[in-house]
C-alpha cells in the first residue's frame, strides 16, 4: 500500500509521514514547499507540487500505485484567513475540492484529512463533543469545515471514505528532536514560550489572566505531536479495515493553562519565562479541550504522552534549531 501525504513537509505532516513509513506503508509526498521544508522529507519518495494540480495528482497516483491518503495541505494563520479570504477559500477549499475529483478519477478510497477543533469555535461546554454545535469563527475553521462537508459528500456518492481528525492543539516535536515546529513562522503558544525562555524574544506576552479559570489564563488541550501522528496511522487502519466514515476530536482530554506551560517549562529547562500580562487575544475562548472518548472507542488510539514530554521535546527541539530546518 502507498500513501500519498499532502503537506508532508510541513511540522505535523513529516513527523506523521515517518511514523507512517515505520508502520511498514510506503509513502509519496506532496507539497508546494510554500510552507514546508525540503530537509523535513528526508529520503521519502517526494513531487513538488500543488493539490489543486489534478493531471499531476492522478499521475502520481498512477506511477506510485497510491491507495490510500493523508491530507494535511493547507494553510492554517487563523488572522491571515481574516484578512485575506480568497486566498484561504481558494486554496484550502478548491484545492482540496480538485484534489478529492482527481483521487476519484484515480479510485483512491480512503482518505484522512486533517480537521481542527476551531470548527467548534468558542466551545459552550467543556469537554467538547463531536456531537456539540459547529460555530466557525474564522475563515479558516469555514474553510475546514467546507472540506469535512466535501468529504460527506464524497462518501454518499463514491466509494470514498474518510476519517477526519479534528486536531486541538498539536504542540511539541519528534522525539529525536529532527522534527519540529518553525518558531519563524508560528503564532502558537509553545513556540512562543520557547523563544522567550531561550532568549530569541525579550518576553511572552500572556494574552490575559481575567478567564473564568483555576488561574485566570487560557486553558486548552496539548497534544503531542507524535501521539498526533500516531491517530493518523490509526485512523489509515480503521479505514484499511472496512469500516465506515467517521468524524472525530483528536485530543488528550485535558486542559492546560498557559502558567502551567510556563512553570513546566521552568522546571524542565531549569530557567525562568520572562513573561508579562496583557490584554485578552480577540477571539480566544477561555476554555477548550476535547472529549477524547469516540477516537478511544473506534481508533486502537489513545494519547502516550504528557506534558512534560511536549516541553521537554520542544525545548530539545528549538534549542537545536533556532531557524527551524534551516538552523
Ligand atoms: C493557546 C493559548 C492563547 C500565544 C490555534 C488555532 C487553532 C489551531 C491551534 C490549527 C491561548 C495563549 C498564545 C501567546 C498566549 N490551529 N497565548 N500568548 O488559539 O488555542 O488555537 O492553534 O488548527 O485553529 O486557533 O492556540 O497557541 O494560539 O493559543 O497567551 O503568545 O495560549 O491566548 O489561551 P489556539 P494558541
Amino acid at each position: 500500500m502507498t500513501v500519498l501525504i499532502t503537506g508532508g513537509a510541513g511540522y505535523i505532516g513529516s513527523l506523521t509521514a515517518r511514523l507512517i513509513r515505520a508502520s511498514g506503508r510506503a509513502t509519496v509526498i506532496l507539497d508546494t514547499l510554500e510552507n514546508g521544508h525540503r530537509k523535513a522529507v528526508g529520503d521519502a519518495p517526494f513531487v513538488q507540487g500543488d493539490v489543486a494540480d489534478s493531471s499531476l495528482v492522478e499521475r502520481i497516483c498512477s506511477e506510485h500505485g497510491v491507495d490510500e491518503v493523508v491530507h494535511f495541505a493547507a494553510y492554517k494563520a487563523v488572522g491571515e484567513s481574516m484578512s485575506n479570504p480568497e486566498k484561504y477559500f481558494n486554496n484550502n477549499v478548491i484545492g482540496s475540492q480538485k484534489l478529492f475529483g482527481a483521487l476519484n478519477n484515480a479510485g483512491v478510497e480512503r482518505v484522512v484529512f486533517s480537521s481542527t477543533a476551531a470548527v467548534y469555535g468558542t466551545p459552550s461546554t467543556v469537554p467538547v463533543r463531536e456531537t456539540d454545535p459547529l460555530h466557525c469563527e474564522s475563515v479558516y475553521a469555514e474553510t475546514k469545515l467546507m472540506i469535512e462537508n466535501t468529504l460527506r459528500w464524497y462518501a454518499q456518492t463514491t466509494p470514498m471514505r474518510h476519517a477526519c481528525l479534528r486536531y486541538f492543539n498539536a504542540a511539541g516535536a519528534s522525539d529525536d528532536a529532527t522534527l519540529g515546529e518553525d518558531w519563524r513562522f508560528s503564532q502558537n503558544l509553545i513556540p512562543h514560550v520557547m523563544k522567550a525562555v531561550l532568549g530569541h524574544s525579550p518576553v511572552l506576552q500572556v494574552f490575559g489572566n481575567d478567564f473564568p479559570t483555576p488561574d485566570g489564563t487560557g486553558v486548552r488541550d496539548y497534544i503531542h505531536v507524535e501521539d498526533l501522528a500516531r491517530a493518523h496511522v490509526a485512523a489509515l487502519d480503521y479505514l484499511s479495515a472496512g469500516n465506515e466514515s467517521i468524524t472525530c476530536n483528536v485530543g488528550t482530554g485535558h486542559g492546560t493553562s498557559v502558567l502551567e506551560i510556563i512553570a513546566a517549562t521552568e522546571r524542565i529547562s531549569g530557567k525562568k519565562v520572562p513573561h508579562e500580562i496583557v490584554a485578552r487575544r480577540p477571539g480566544d475562548p477561555s476554555q477548550c479541550y476535547a472529549d477524547a472518548g469516540l477516537i478511544t472507542e473506534k481508533f486502537d488510539w489513545s494519547p502516550q504522552r504528557n506534558l512534560d514530554d511536549i516541553i521537554s521535546s520542544a525545548y530539545a527541539w528549538h534549542s537545536s534549531h533556532p531557524q527551524g530546518h534551516d538552523s
